[in-house]
């Protein structure tokens, strides 16, 4: 099942944003043009507008004011991956040349602070100096994020609280405020744009968790790039993590996360990956993934019945048997 079969009753609206999107990062500079389209036109779930317009439905439903939510969560999150690209030196991304390849790293970057300067202005549409806090707050989170996985390249003594607290912060708040916007947006009492949050922030735990996943079990093919881009970069993932802890595979592990290091990357990890999917850590992280998915549907639990609830549920499913 495609994401979009789950959400084909926000379609229209959905169209509508894309619309919108495109608009919104037009621009006089020739250049400036072409590397927003082609980010653009490289496709993405456009999952945080999903949540944004689906939690505006616990309250009073307005597309034109909630679009100024659900499209600079989703310009903050292009510029965030435009950066990162830059960062991971990533030449492809869901099988498309990345900007930073396809021009050059010095692009990427403004173009990155492009598309971010223009969701500060499609943001500032709604005089909501709360909304733009809580956005400014999770930006900030975002950075943090970055900053810690750096710090904790190729450390392979750090703990899980350690993984958790920076995925938390390098996607689940993102995930988190767009599900809490919308509802905040659309009036929603606290209590339910709270509950919306927990949701959020629990799939989007969900999610990073699988990604980090897929990127030891997928194939290039599935993936839009190469598997193993994570722990050449030096980024120790949840199923590295606890693999790292079965003692028969500790030893090996530390050889190869130690050639990997010396060689900066620039190295084969097929023998790296294959330790990894044999080992008990690939299913110790669905499991923890599928429990955060359980405690995501949980936080819906006393919300009203309406349509957007089952959508929601549906989306946390979706998310947790992520296999693309
Ligand atoms: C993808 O992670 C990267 C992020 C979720 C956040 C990147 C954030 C920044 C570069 C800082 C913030 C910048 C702005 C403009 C707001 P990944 O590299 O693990 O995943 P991937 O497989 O998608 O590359
Ligand atoms: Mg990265
Ligand atoms: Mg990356």
């Amino acid at each position: 099942m495609k994401i979009i079969d789950i959400y084909a009753r926000i379609k229209k609206d959905l169209n509508y944003l894309e619309k919108e999107l495109l608009k919104s990062v037009h621009s006089d500079h020739p250049e400036l043009r072409e590397t927003s389209s082609h980010l653009l036109k490289a496709g993405g779930k456009r999952l945080r507008p999903v949540f944004v317009l689906l939690a505006g439905q616990f309250g009073d439903y307005d597309l034109d004011k909630l679009k100024y939510i659900a499209i600079p969560m989703e310009l903050i999150h292009m510029a965030s991956l435009v950066h990162d690209d830059v960062i991971d030196d990533a030449d492809t991304r869901r099988g498309q040349l990345t900007v930073k390849s396809k021009w050059d790293n010095r692009i990427a970057m403004y173009t990155g602070d492009y598309i971010f300067a223009k969701a500060i202005g499609v943001a500032t549409q709604l005089s909501n100096p709360t909304i733009h806090q809580i956005m400014s707050k999770a930006i900030v989170e975002l950075c943090i994020g970055e900053m810690e996985q750096i710090r904790y390249f190729f450390h392979t003594g750090q703990t899980l609280r350690n993984y958790l607290l920076r995925i938390k912060r390098k996607t689940a708040l993102l995930i988190a405020i767009s599900c809490q916007l919308g509802a905040i947006a659309s009036g929603v009492p606290e209590t339910i744009s709270n509950r919306l949050y927990l949701y959020g922030y629990n799939v989007g735990m969900a999610f990073q968790i699988r990604d980090d996943l897929l990127d030891i079990t997928g194939t290039e093919k599935e993936l839009g790039k190469p598997p193993g881009s994570d722990v050449k970069q030096g980024n120790i993932t949840l199923p590295i993590l606890c693999a790292l802890r079965e003692d028969k595979l500790r030893a090996p592990l530390l050889e190869e996360l130690n050639r990997i290091r010396a060689a900066e990357g620039q190295t084969d990890v097929s023998r790296f990956l294959d330790i990894v999917r044999g080992s008990e850590g690939v299913r110790q992280a669905e499991e923890l993934a599928s429990r955060y998915i359980d405690r995501a549907i949980q936080a819906l639990g006393p919300l009203p019945e309406i349509q957007a609830k089952k959508d929601l549920i549906r989306v946390a499913h979706f998310v947790g048997n992520r296999s693309y």
